[in-house]
C-alpha cells in the first residue's frame, strides 16, 4: 500500500513508518505538562550501580524477600477465585482491618465505610488526594528535601510549590518560617514522617505547631507517613490522625510495601475525614479504580495479627546498626536516623565534590551506589550528603561499610 510514496513490504513496516511520520509532527506541537520532570534519581542511580556492578544501595527496596506466609495468602485467594474487581474503595473486610491496625497502633477510630480508601500504592494516594485538594492558583507548601512524588502533582494542578527548607543539621522544620510563607493563596502543608531522605522523625511538639498553625490559617494537611512503622530507639510515630483537631483537616497516606517488603505489589491507603475522601474517590477511581483483588485479600489476613508489624523496629535498627558500626572510624559521618531505612552520610571531610559527582565516582570507582541529596531540593542545595538504603541483608551492609571504610 503507498503510504507517503513508499511501498511497505509488510505491516509492520506500515506500523512503524506511521508511528515515525504521526510522533515528530505531533511534537511540534505539543508543550509538555512536566517540562521540568526528567528520569527520577532513583532510577539514573539504580541504572549506574547496575552498569559498573555496584552494590545498589540507592533504591529504597529491601534486597530480602517477602513473608512466605503473606505470599501463601495471595496464592490461597487467587486460587480461591478472588481475582475480578473489588469494590473501588477496596475489599470492606481489607478496610476494616485497616482500621483495626489503627486502632490498636494510633489508638483511632475511622469508619472503614466513610474514611478509609484503599489505592495502588501510596503514589497513586497521593495523586489523588492532590488532584481532589488542590486547584489552580493555589499554593502548596512542602519542605526539602522533599520525596519527588509531591510537586509533579502539584503541577499538573497549576498551582504553586513552596519549597522551605529542613535544618541542614537535624532536619527539623522551622514553625516560624511556615508561618511566614503562608499567603492567602495558602491550601495546604504536605509533611513526610518518618523522613525520606533524612530519616528524621516529627515529634509531638511539631505535630502540636502543625495542628495550630493549620486550624489558624485553615489548611490541610497532607501527611505522607508510608514509614509509619520503622521508628527507632524507642521514638514514638506521631501520625496526624492521632490530634482529634489535626485529624480533621489532615489526610494521612500508607503503603503495605513498606511495611510488608512488598514495594512492588503497590498496595497503599489513604485516611481522612468523610468529605475529603468522598473528592479522593472520585479521583482514585478514574486514575486507577481499584487495587490487585488477591494481595488486599491476603493483607487484610495478615495485618490483623501485630507480630507482623511489630518486629520492624528491631529488625531495621539492627540493620541500621550494623552499617553505621561498619562505617565508624571512616571519614563519613551521619547521626543515626530516627526512623525509615535510610541513613545519611556527610563526606564534606572527604572530599570537595558535589554530592551528584561524590555520588557516581563511589558508584564508578567502588562499586558502590548512593543518592545524592541535592536531588530532592529545588534548588540543589549541596550540604554534601548521600543518602544509603539499609534495607538489605546484613552482609551487603558490611560490604557497603567495608568499601567506605577504604575512602
Ligand atoms: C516518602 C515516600 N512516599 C511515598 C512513597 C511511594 O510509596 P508506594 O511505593 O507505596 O507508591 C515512597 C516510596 O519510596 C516514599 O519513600
Amino acid at each position: 500500500m503507498p503510504l507517503n510514496g513508499t511501498h511497505f513490504k509488510n505491516l509492520c513496516d506500515i506500523d512503524l513508518r506511521i508511528s515515525t511520520f504521526d510522533v515528530a509532527s505531533i511534537f511540534k506541537n505539543m508543550t509538555s505538562k512536566l517540562p521540568n520532570t526528567g528520569t527520577s534519581i532513583f532510577t539514573t542511580m539504580s541504572q549506574r550501580a547496575a552498569k559498573h556492578g555496584a552494590l545498589n544501595m540507592a533504591q529504597g527496596f529491601p534486597d530480602f524477600d517477602v513473608s512466605q506466609e503473606l505470599i501463601d495468602r495471595v496464592a490461597l485467594h487467587m486460587n480461591e477465585g478472588r481475582n475480578q474487581y473489588p469494590p473501588s474503595a477496596g475489599i470492606p473486610d481489607f478496610r476494616q482491618a485497616i482500621a483495626e491496625m489503627h486502632s490498636h497502633h494510633f489508638g483511632t477510630s475511622h469508619d472503614p465505610e466513610t474514611e478509609i480508601t484503599v489505592t495502588s500504592g501510596a503514589t497513586e494516594a497521593l495523586f489523588s488526594t492532590i488532584t481532589a485538594l488542590i486547584h489552580e492558583g493555589e499554593e502548596v507548601i512542602v519542605f526539602d528535601p522533599a520525596y519527588d512524588s509531591y510537586e509533579p502533582v502539584i503541577e499538573l494542578q497549576k498551582a504553586k510549590t513552596v519549597h522551605l527548607k529542613l535544618s541542614d543539621h537535624d532536619f527539623t522544620i522551622g514553625w516560624q518560617e511556615v508561618v511566614s510563607a503562608i499567603t492567602d493563596k495558602t491550601r495546604a502543608i504536605i509533611i513526610n514522617t518518618p523522613h525520606n531522605p533524612t530519616g528524621a522523625v516529627m515529634t509531638d511538639a511539631d505535630m502540636l505547631a502543625l495542628d495550630k498553625i493549620a486550624t489558624e490559617h485553615d489548611l490541610i494537611v497532607i501527611s505522607d507517613e508510608v514509614y509509619h512503622h520503622i521508628v527507632f530507639d524507642g521514638a514514638k510515630h506521631r501520625s496526624v490522625l492521632q490530634y482529634p483537631e489535626l485529624a480533621k483537616r489532615s489526610v494521612a497516606i500508607f503503603s503495605f510495601g513498606k511495611t510488608f517488603h512488598a514495594t512492588g505489589w503497590k498496595v497503599g491507603y489513604v485516611a481522612a475525614p468523610k468529605e475529603i475522601t468522598a473528592e479522593i474517590r472520585k479521583i482514585h477511581q478514574f486514575v486507577t479504580f481499584t487495587t490487585h483483588t488477591p494481595c488486599q485479600f491476603a493483607i487484610a489476613d495478615f495485618v490483623r495479627n501485630p507480630s507482623n508489624y511489630e518486629y520492624l523496629p528491631d529488625f531495621f535498627q539492627k540493620k541500621r546498626d550494623i552499617f553505621l558500626d561498619g562505617v565508624k572510624g571512616s571519614r563519613f559521618e551521619g547521626s543515626p536516623a530516627s526512623g525509615t531505612y535510610f541513613q545519611l552520610l556527610r563526606f564534606d571531610n572527604i572530599s570537595k565534590e558535589s554530592d551528584t559527582e561524590m555520588a557516581n565516582r563511589l558508584t564508578r570507582e567502588f562499586q558502590l551506589a548512593s543518592i545524592p541529596i541535592s536531588n530532592f531540593f529545588a534548588d540543589g542545595h549541596d550540604a554534601s550528603y548521600l543518602r544509603f538504603c539499609f534495607a538489605k541483608e546484613d552482609n551487603t551492609l558490611e560490604k557497603a561499610a567495608e568499601i567506605l571504610q577504604k575512602i
